[in-house]
């Protein structure tokens, strides 16, 4: 039968063809030419109509039957380009190797959390929870359970972000401390560091964003000597030498009494540089006996008990401990600034 001489004869030129196409812009130029309208397998279609009726279903098997060996043919060549490149590709960049060791890429801790888990070891080793709280609160924590009522002047220090829900992005870690007391109930001691904001002019030692560390610690027959004894104690285990300090009246709506706790400036040496705003001392911790407002909105009974909070301004903290000038540094991102510190 002359059509089965076709056939075998399209097949070959097709196998040597095939051959040749060693790009995928070959192989489709091949199809298109084999298997396209105007190509011989459309041809052998219309051959068919001259073909004697008996032999006619025979003939249009073997027809299809070719036109998927060729169609299959391609696509398996096309696959086996496609490898072919990618292993070209990778032989040729020899970069990539999963199996190889990573180059300069030990990551290091940022000076921040360097600090913060310094400070959660020594005061977990005192007793005290670490808690974790938000970034975004409401008024009532960041301001009214710190007795601090809406419209009071001791809320203009503390402008920040609002969200247009009413929620705002806390201004202190004292933001936890309601949530904290009604949580545990007295007695209780935890310190809770967190992420802060505020509406700063930013210079050498004001951001935006910063971290503060925040501890409280509720019991019977809480005074202010346990206080300033905790304060001394975490004070000369971060630096790991004597660290003086000075207490000054502050206020706070919510502590009375509050103090301002100030070490003597690290940088200077107490000379006076822009860290400290040229006084030679740094405020580091406000602190003070928590208001008996602040404790009762936390449930707390405080005709048996009376507690301390202060918070620490950790990064102030971590100016002062690894010499930083410029509190910037710490949000600015760059590698060759953050990455120089390791714990001790
Ligand atoms: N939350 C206060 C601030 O950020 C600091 C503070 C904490 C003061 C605890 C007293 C007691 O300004």
């Amino acid at each position: 039968m002359i059509l089965k001489e076709k056939i075998r004869e399209l097949r070959a030129r097709f196998d040597g063809e095939l051959a040749k196409a060693g790009t995928p812009e070959a192989l489709e130029a091949l199809r298109v030419a084999f298997l396209g309208k105007k190509g011989p397998v459309t041809d052998l279609m219309a051959e068919l109509r001259n073909v004697e009726q008996s032999e006619k279903a025979e003939a249009g098997q073997l027809i299809n039957t070719l036109k998927n060996e060729l169609s299959e043919a391609i696509v398996k060549t096309g696959e086996a380009l496609r490898a072919a490149a990618l292993a070209a590709e990778i032989r040729r960049q020899k970069k990539y190797n999963p199996t190889l060791p990573a180059r300069d890429a030990a990551g290091s801790y940022h000076p921040i959390t360097l600090v913060q888990r310094e400070l959660e070891e020594i005061f977990s080793s005192m007793g005290f929870t670490i808690e974790d709280y938000p970034e975004i609160v409401d008024d009532y924590h960041c301001f009214e359970a710190l007795n601090i009522p809406k419209h009071h002047p001791a809320r203009d220090m503390q402008d920040t972000y609002y969200i247009e829900n009413g929620q705002l992005l806390k201004t202190h870690t004292s933001a936890a401390q309601n949530y904290i007391m009604k949580k545990y109930g007295a007695p209780l001691r935890a310190i809770f560091p967190g992420r802060c904001f505020r509406n700063e002019a930013i210079d050498a030692c004001h951001e935006n964003t910063f971290f503060q560390m925040e501890g409280i610690m509720i019991d019977e027959n809480i005074s202010i000597s346990n206080l300033i004894y905790f304060m001394k104690t975490m004070l000369s285990e971060v630096f790991r030498r004597d660290i003086k300090v000075r207490l000054r009246p502050g206020f706070f709506p919510f502590v009375e009494p509050g103090f301002e706790l100030d070490i003597n400036c690290l940088i200077c040496g107490g000379k006076g540089c822009p860290s400290c705003k040229n006084s030679g001392w740094l405020e580091l911790c406000p602190c003070g006996m928590i208001h008996p407002n602040v404790l009762k909105a936390g449930g707390i009974d405080v005709d048996r008990y009376t507690g301390f909070a202060f918070g620490l301004g950790l990064t102030r903290l971590a100016m002062m401990k690894f010499g930083v000038k410029d509190i910037r540094d710490f949000n600015g991102g760059s590698l060759s600034a953050l990455s120089q510190f390791v714990s001790e």
